[in-house]
């Protein structure tokens, strides 16, 4: 199958320090992966490589190859705000505008993108928000603040403002870890259905979440503190956390770690 994304030779650094160093993977469309690790491993630096917002942290500068579909992410003249458009990311903690309604929120991103009639904003914002899950809950205060949302609902929010502008890709950096369990198993039910039209890229300390949620999963690890992060193996999931090639990724996900 053609690949969504296809990573060769990544390095990414804060200045001199080499974060994580000759990533290689790919990843197929309409797919879930999730990348597990130690704390410090590189997991939210290689996350931020594939939509070019490494580079967005002072000496942040990152070496190699990200193709998305037949574009090289990295290749000259590419348009860095283009590419977040078409690879978007959902945060640790949610993240909604504050002052904004929960409206505008999810329009935001398509009022950057371009004139849209209100008839079609007005589509798309439920469209989203439907995604999202979140519709039936928001529908009749959509001009209230959506600061004023639960954190299940403003995380389901921020999904939907991502969505709306209909990515290639959904990045997710721990979006669960700032969630009760009911509201966690809500994203996790809301990823099983966005991967029917995206790729997600998952980042968890979760493994049972890891389990549930992930076709692929990417072990990341460190020798030591200073050193950097490297890929150890992606498999299938059932794989990684049923029998894994190496050693180091059975003693992760089993708790022997450390
Ligand atoms: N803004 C920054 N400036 C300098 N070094 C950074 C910066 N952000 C991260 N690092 C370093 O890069 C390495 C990888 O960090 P990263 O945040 O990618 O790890 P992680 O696997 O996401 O960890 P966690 O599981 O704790 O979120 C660490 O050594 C970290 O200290
Ligand atoms: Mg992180």
């Amino acid at each position: 199958m053609a690949k969504r994304i296809d990573v060769s030779g990544l390095n990414a650094y804060y200045s001199n320090f080499l974060a994580i160093e000759d990533i290689s993977m790919t990843v197929e469309p309409r797919s879930v992966t999730a990348f597990i690790g130690p704390s410090g491993c590189g997991k939210s630096t290689f996350l931020r490589t594939l939509n070019r917002m490494h580079e967005v942290t002072p000496g942040g500068r990152v070496e190699g190859k990200v193709m998305l579909d037949d574009e090289n992410l990295y290749g000259a003249g590419i348009d860095p705000v283009a590419v977040r458009r078409e690879v978007g990311m959902v945060f640790q903690r949610p993240n909604p505008f504050p002052t904004m309604s929960i409206y505008d929120n999810v329009a935001a991103g398509l009022r950057l993108a371009g004139k849209y009639k209100k008839s079609e904003l007005d589509g798309i914002v439920e469209k989203s928000l439907k995604g999202a899950n979140l519709w039936n809950e928001v529908k009749d205060r959509l001009n209230k603040p959506g600061s004023g949302l639960s954190g299940g609902q403003q995380q389901r929010l921020c999904i939907a403002r991502a969505i709306a502008v209909e990515p290639k890709v959904l990045l997710m950096d721990e979006p669960c870890s700032a969630l009760d369990p009911i509201s966690t198993l809500a994203i996790e039910d809301l990823i099983g259905e966005l991967k029917e039209q995206f790729t997600i890229v998952i980042v968890t300390h979760n493994m049972q979440q890891a389990a549930r949620v992930s076709d692929r999963t990417a072990f990341f690890n460190l020798a030591a503190v200073g050193q950097p992060g490297k890929l150890i193996e992606i498999d299938d999931t059932e794989r990684i956390f049923s029998n894994p090639s190496v050693q180091a990724t059975e003693d992760y996900i089993s708790g022997r770690f450390g």
